[in-house]
């Protein structure tokens, strides 16, 4: 028999959160400020969520930053963007390792400036062991951009006879993706109102449960977040099995 008691029974969070940070520049055009301030608020509301997600016992959150795509963004917005991860790398590091967080970060690396790889491989090295919280940067990150390396390699393998055609299955993508060591995301989160994915973890998506938050990413915090816990929660999740 069950015992009522005056706590309300929470349920345990979803493994993996992931989050399209979108609706900075609306966020500064709403308020006459200039974009590159909307990314810088976005910085801080990126705090917020890491914070969140350690203290709520999330332990893979991954953040969409920088996507394939916005390096067609005017010169001068891009370099405000790596000046702001440059200065994110630079001071956050210490204070995610003296929190146990592990920081990773997705894409192709190939397009980032020599020091932001500096800086992102010391910060990978440093915080490597710790297991409070997986925190994943997506930078220069496209989803199509990483099936297609992971498809590239895989037709590198069988070319040099490592490997056969009829071994390539789901589990031989995943296993070249840059999500290697992940499990999937099971709630996915985008700010600003726009019910799109664009190029967000396709692959790994699949059965992702999708919340869609109208507030704008400078605006980001625990209320919102609670929200989407709170809507993901709701959700029966159900793999292509039959409804219960
Ligand atoms: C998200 O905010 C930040 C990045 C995509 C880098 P946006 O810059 O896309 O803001 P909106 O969508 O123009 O409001
Ligand atoms: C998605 O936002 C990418 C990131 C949040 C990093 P965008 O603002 O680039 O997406 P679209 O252009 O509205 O689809
Ligand atoms: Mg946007």
């Amino acid at each position: 028999m069950e015992i009522a008691t005056s706590h309300a029974k929470v349920p345990p969070p979803p493994v993996h959160v992931a989050i399209i940070m979108d609706g900075n520049g609306r966020w500064a055009k709403a308020r006459g400020l200039p974009r590159t301030l909307g990314h810088k608020r976005g910085a801080e509301a990126v705090r917020r969520a890491v914070e969140f997600a350690r203290e709520t016992g999330i332990s893979y959150l991954t953040l969409y930053a920088f996507s394939s795509e916005n390096w067609k963004r005017p010169a001068g917005e891009v370099t405000d963007l790596m000046g702001l991860l440059r200065l994110y790398l630079r001071n956050e590091v210490a204070s995610l390792h003296k929190n146990g967080i592990r920081l990773k970060v997705i894409g192709d690396r190939t397009r980032l400036g020599a020091d932001i790889l500096e800086l992102i491989a010391e910060a990978e090295a440093k915080t490597a062991a710790n297991a409070a919280l997986t925190l994943t940067l997506a930078l220069s990150y496209g989803g199509r951009d990483e099936i297609v390396t992971a498809a590239r390699r895989l037709a590198e393998e069988v070319a040099a006879g490592r490997m056969s055609p009829e071994q390539i299955d789901e589990a031989a993508l995943t296993a070249r993706l840059f999500t290697v060591d992940m499990p999937d995301p099971d709630l996915v989160i985008r700010t600003s109102g726009e019910k799109r994915i664009s190029n967000f973890l396709l692959w790994q998506s699949a059965y992702a449960e999708l919340v869609f938050l109208d507030v704008l990413w400078p605006d980001f915090g625990a209320e919102a977040f609670e929200a989407a816990l709170t809507d993901f929660h709701r959700r029966e999740r159900r793999y292509g099995a039959a409804s219960g």
